[in-house]
């Protein structure tokens, strides 16, 4: 088989190495990529968002699967131009992404079908928001703009004056362009966060493993919000118990709201999940793999990746028996100093050959670029070191260890990713 992977960072680099271990294929794509999946792939530079580019492409190459990464060329429509050209493709078509695409959409679809979420209501008008805010009284407050904001839409304001400004901001300031046309103003919920990924075939529904990442930029949960700077799996919090309600009230319920309303969701849900103290409830929806959630969930899956795909992509994961391994993985992100507000680029990296034939050891590269003959930073985020263990503890310790293997100038990175299993 051939196969294309659109996207460039850390996930699909997670992804890459994933398929490269498919023995049905010969051979892999990624658009654009960079220089880590460039090991086990021939990247190609054509943008996440250039559809009928990489349609073009796809047909010309006689590629027999695509599978989309990235949020944004989902949330755009990348799959029906794919199936329009009758390319196979692993992804949600435009009208299914929009669980990820619009808050304002997955909050009414989660009231509707009665799925565990955060209270809230949807507001176009900025004065009606602020009447709604001052008449529940209740902080703090959450206010998400609608669309995608790479990750950044979500205000978590303390006060009335925090939460007018944070109205203004979004909506009338426009900071995160048309994605705050519509806002939604939800309830402050407290607990545990906790990621559950899944493959999604319309109708089936296969959980991953679960996973917990890190989204401030400082250590002790400080500092500005970010990608994510590392993550661990599983969650010691989400036992047996929470995943049996989960299964029940918000997984299968999504997949079945999704088909009832005329939208058949083919791909990867991604629940983002809090656990509060009435149970859990549903934070957020995405429409892929996390990022870095993909790092660590990943390396610990038995099944073939190719083989879970074509059977989401057939309408046949009914038949697939999803697996992990027991055993557990840490993920550390290696980041630009100064990430996510400014930071240097194109800064030298050494290293890499630390990580050959260490078995249960990775290095993703997200922010990376190929100059002549070195590898240097590229981005915020730059790799992603992942270590396995026996459990998350010595993950935890084997990931740190693997940290000290690359170099870079502005090398930066928080030391308490999975902190929090100590206090399971
Ligand atoms: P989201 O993009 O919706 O996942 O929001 C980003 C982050 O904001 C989440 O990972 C949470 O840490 C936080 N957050 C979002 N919604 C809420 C909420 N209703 N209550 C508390 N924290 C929230
Ligand atoms: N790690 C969070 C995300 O991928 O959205």
């Amino acid at each position: 088989m051939k196969v294309l992977i659109v996207g460039s960072g850390g996930r699909e680099h997670a992804i890459a190495w994933s398929v490269a271990k498919s023995p049905k294929v010969d051979k892999i794509y990624c658009a654009p990529g960079n220089a880590g999946i460039a090991e086990y792939a021939e990247c190609v530079s054509i943008k996440a968002m250039e559809f009928e580019k990489l349609a073009d492409f796809a047909v010309d190459k006689a590629i027999d699967l695509t599978i989309i990464g990235m949020d944004d060329p989902l949330v755009g429509g990348i799959v029906d131009v794919f199936e329009a050209k009758g390319l196979k493709v692993f992804g949600p078509r435009k009208n299914a992404a929009i669980l990820e695409g619009s808050k304002a959409f997955s909050k009414d679809l989660m009231k509707k079908y009665n799925i565990p979420t955060a209270a809230y209501e949807n507001f176009d008008d900025p004065a009606k928001a602020i009447e709604y805010i001052k008449a529940q009284g209740k902080f703090p407050v959450v206010l998400k703009a609608d669309g995608l904001a790479l990750g950044k839409g979500v205000l978590i304001c303390k006060t009335l004056e925090e939460a007018e400004a944070g109205v203004k901001e979004i909506m009338e300031d426009k900071k995160f362009g048309s994605a705050g046309n519509t806002m939604v103003v939800e309830e402050f919920m407290t607990g545990r966060e906790v990621s559950v990924l899944s493959f999604v075939d319309g109708k089936t529904i296969k959980t991953m493993t679960s996973a917990q990442d890190h989204k401030r930029a400082k250590d002790g949960d400080q500092g500005l919000n970010t990608g994510g700077m590392g993550t661990f799996s599983p969650s010691p919090f989400y036992t047996k118990e929470i995943d049996e309600f989960c299964q029940k009230a918000i997984y299968q319920p999504t997949v079945d709201a999704m088909a009832a309303e005329g939208r058949p969701f083919v791909g990867i849900i991604f629940f983002g999940l809090m656990l509060t103290e009435d149970g859990p409830k549903v934070l957020e929806y995405n429409a892929r793999f996390g990022d870095p959630e993909a790092q660590v969930v990943l390396p610990r899956m038995k099944n073939d990746i190719i083989e879970v795909v074509e059977a989401c992509v057939n309408g046949t994961l009914d038949r697939v028996d999803l697996q992990f391994e027991d055993n557990a993985a840490v993920c550390v992100i290696l980041a630009s100093e100064g990430y996510p507000v400014a930071y240097q680029k194109g800064v030298p990296m050494t290293g890499f050959e630390n990580f050959k034939d260490k078995d249960g050891y990775y290095c993703f590269h997200a922010g990376t670029r190929r100059d002549g003959e070195q590898i240097v930073t590229n981005g915020g985020r730059v790799l992603g070191i992942t270590a396995l263990g026996k459990d998350l503890k010595e993950a935890r310790k084997n990931a740190y260890e693997a940290t000290e293997w690359i170099s870079f100038a502005n090398k930066y990175m928080r030391h308490d990713i999975g902190k929090a299993i100590d206090e399971a």
